[in-house]
């Protein structure tokens, strides 16, 4: 199987060149979403679709637009995450935010051109491929909305300066971060025509590593620093964010991280294909400094 770094830079390629040369009196909306997607994102969601596919399949460059997709999908919830009227913040990926530097309605713009980007991407795709192309992108879509991604947002602005219980918080965490981790993984093995019973295990996988990401994330806010993180540290304790700290604290935090992880290992170990890939960027994951 090919390494993860060289996986990771086919992505790169892939979502440089994507935007090349297009637009006319458009031309900035094009510079602003290239902005965001192309300054050092960890591209994980895309590594994970791509590693489980090719657990079946060694023809992975055919699946790049798929997972070059739900970057443009996760990079939209960024932008949008970012905005003053969501967590106002003014640096990701290192560099100052899309709206700090093109302006609010542009980067409000910008998040909808990603998104309406990654439908086009995947229905071209769809169009000339079979079944399994629909089923895998239509549970990306799913993830990305009001069911996923946009519901969890929706429950974590709603929480700000607010006790909730550990059900919709845990809830908030498996929607807004766990469900586009979880669609990515299961999107690759729906592709790569893993059988039923795969998919199911690896729909498990991707539920506790979704969780255990948001965790991270959580963790990273309190122990993390704004040069490492690429993004403004203690920012949730700022806002007074309810999240897994503020209800766990930072020891049972980092517990629950390690026992997902463990747990994600045991369903791996449980798969009768290399898992080796998925196993180590799952260890990478719990330790992660960004
Ligand atoms: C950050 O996602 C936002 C969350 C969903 C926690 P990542 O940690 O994957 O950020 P990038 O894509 O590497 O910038
Ligand atoms: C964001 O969660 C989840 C998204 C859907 C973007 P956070 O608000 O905790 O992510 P960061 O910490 O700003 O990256
Ligand atoms: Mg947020
Ligand atoms: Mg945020
Ligand atoms: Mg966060």
């Amino acid at each position: 199987m090919t390494c993860i770094k060289k996986i990771k830079s086919n992505i790169d390629m892939w979502l440089e060149n994507y935007f090349e040369n297009k637009g006319t009196y458009n031309k900035k909306i094009y510079e602003a979403m290239n902005y965001s997607l192309n300054i050092g994102g960890k591209r994980i969601r895309p590594l994970l679709m791509i590693l489980t596919y090719s657990m079946y399949k060694d023809n992975y460059k055919e699946i790049i637009p798929v997972a070059g997709a739900v970057e443009m999908i996760h990079t939209y919830s960024l932008i949008h995450d970012d905005l003053p009227c969501m967590d106002n913040d003014d640096l990701r990926r290192g560099k100052p935010t899309n709206h700090k530097v093109f302006g609010e309605a542009i980067a409000l713009l910008a998040g909808d051109g990603l998104l309406s980007e990654a439908m086009n991407v995947i229905i071209n795709y769809c169009s000339y491929k079979d079944i399994e192309a629909i089923e895998a992108c239509k549970v990306i879509f799913n993830a990305a909305g009001t069911e996923g991604m946009v519901g969890g947002q929706t429950v974590d602005i709603l929480s700000e300066n607010k006790e909730i219980s550990k059900e919709e918080l845990q809830y908030m965490h498996k929607k807004k971060t766990g469900a586009i981790i979880k669609s990515s993984i299961i999107a690759g093995a729906i592709l790569g025509k893993a059988p039923k019973k795969d998919i199911n295990d690896l729909s498990l996988y991707g539920e506790k590593l979704g969780l255990a990401f948001q965790i991270r994330d959580d963790i990273l806010d309190v122990i993390g620093t704004t040069e490492e993180l690429g993004k403004q540290a203690k920012k949730d304790e700022i806002d007074e964010k309810t999240n897994y700290i503020t209800v766990y604290g930072l020891e049972k935090c980092q517990y629950l991280c390690e026992k997902l992880t463990d747990e994600c290992i045991d369903i791996l170990n449980k798969i009768p294909k290399d898992t080796s890939k998925l196993k180590e960027i799952t260890n990478t994951l719990l330790y992660r400094k960004k």
